[in-house]
């Protein structure tokens, strides 16, 4: 029996950082939303543990560990670990999200490996405690699993789901060398040493700015705390931001970077914006649209 659950990438339409926690984690006020790049988790029935991974389209997958570091990997262990189930799988990824790209593509193949197994083993893990086992894997793993738009608090673990009725357009910027978040926050210490005496975490009315279902109220209210220090370590970003700029589209960067994304109006102008960037020599570029659903069975065979 094989079970494919497929699970999107993440980008973060707010993110305000605040001083580093006792823990090390920076508790976070953010407005995540799923788009529509997926990473496809197949899990099927095997004596040991092992991890593929296959890339669709162009992708760059070459950073993807294939060891027992890779988190989807861990997810099964952990699952199993909850149930007490002695059992191993094979995991085979077929993935669409960049890595390494600041679209929690690691945190979706966790979801969806927890959600694939659940089902394979027939575990029927209760939606909290696959909330919990997902927090533990990782800031981004709980969001993966319940996708659409929410607000993400904590460390980002803990989800509420946020109403957006709006259909929006992404293009959606790779950039081919990888950044390491850790070192993003790292250098967001280094950036706001004092941020503790005045810190609030403030994301106000983004609500209000969804329901509008106004890509330019969106595009005005869209800020990253974690911008200035990802463009500290890579100025070279600085040029992705420059030319979404030129293409009139409302530039963010994604979570901790590289990707950047630029919000346009129509599927159309997002294509027209793709065919200038690769123009300019940009590769990988993609279009995807959001909200999208969060991890979910799409073959059980
Ligand atoms: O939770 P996750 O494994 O995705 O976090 C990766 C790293 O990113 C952490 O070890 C930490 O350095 C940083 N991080 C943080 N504050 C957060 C989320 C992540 O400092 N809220």
């Amino acid at each position: 029996m094989t079970v494919t659950v497929r699970a999107a990438a993440k980008i973060n339409l707010r993110l305000a950082v605040g001083p580093p926690r006792e823990d090390g984690f920076h508790p976070l006020l953010t407005i995540y939303q799923a788009i529509s790049l997926y990473d496809d988790v197949t899990v099927s029935e095997a004596d040991t543990w092992s991890v593929s991974v296959e890339p669709m389209g162009d992708l760059d997958c070459s950073g993807a560990p294939l060891d027992e570091s890779n988190i989807a990997l861990r997810a099964g262990r952990v699952l199993g670990a909850h149930h007490g189930v002695e059992r191993a799988a094979a995991i085979h990824i077929a993935k669409g999200i960049p890595v390494a790209g600041g679209l929690a593509g690691g945190s979706a193949d966790a979801a969806a490996s927890l959600v694939a197994l659940d089902r394979l083993w027939d575990l029927n893990t209760s939606d909290e405690d696959l909330l919990r086992l997902a927090a533990d894997l990782g800031s981004d793993v709980p969001f993966a699993l319940v996708g659409g738009t929410a607000r993400g608090t904590g460390r980002g673990e803990l989800v509420v789901p946020i109403e957006d009725p709006g259909t929006w357009w992404w293009v959606v910027v790779p950039n081919a060398l990888g950044m390491s978040t850790p070192e993003v926050y790292r250098e967001y210490d280094r950036l706001y040493p004092d941020l503790l005496s005045h810190h609030h975490l403030r994301v106000h009315d983004m609500a209000g700015v969804l329901r509008s279902r106004d890509f330019r109220h969106l595009g005005r209210n869209l800020e990253n705390d974690l911008q200035p220090a990802a463009l500290s370590l890579r100025p070279d970003l600085e040029q992705t931001d420059m030319d979404l700029f030129e293409a009139r589209a409302y530039r963010l960067l994604s979570g901790s970077g590289p990707t950047y994304l630029g919000l346009v109006e129509t599927q159309e102008r997002a294509h027209e914006v793709r065919e200038q960037l690769l123009d300019k020599g940009y590769t990988g570029i993609r279009v995807a649209t959001g909200p999208v659903a969060g991890a979910h069975v799409v073959k059980y065979v």
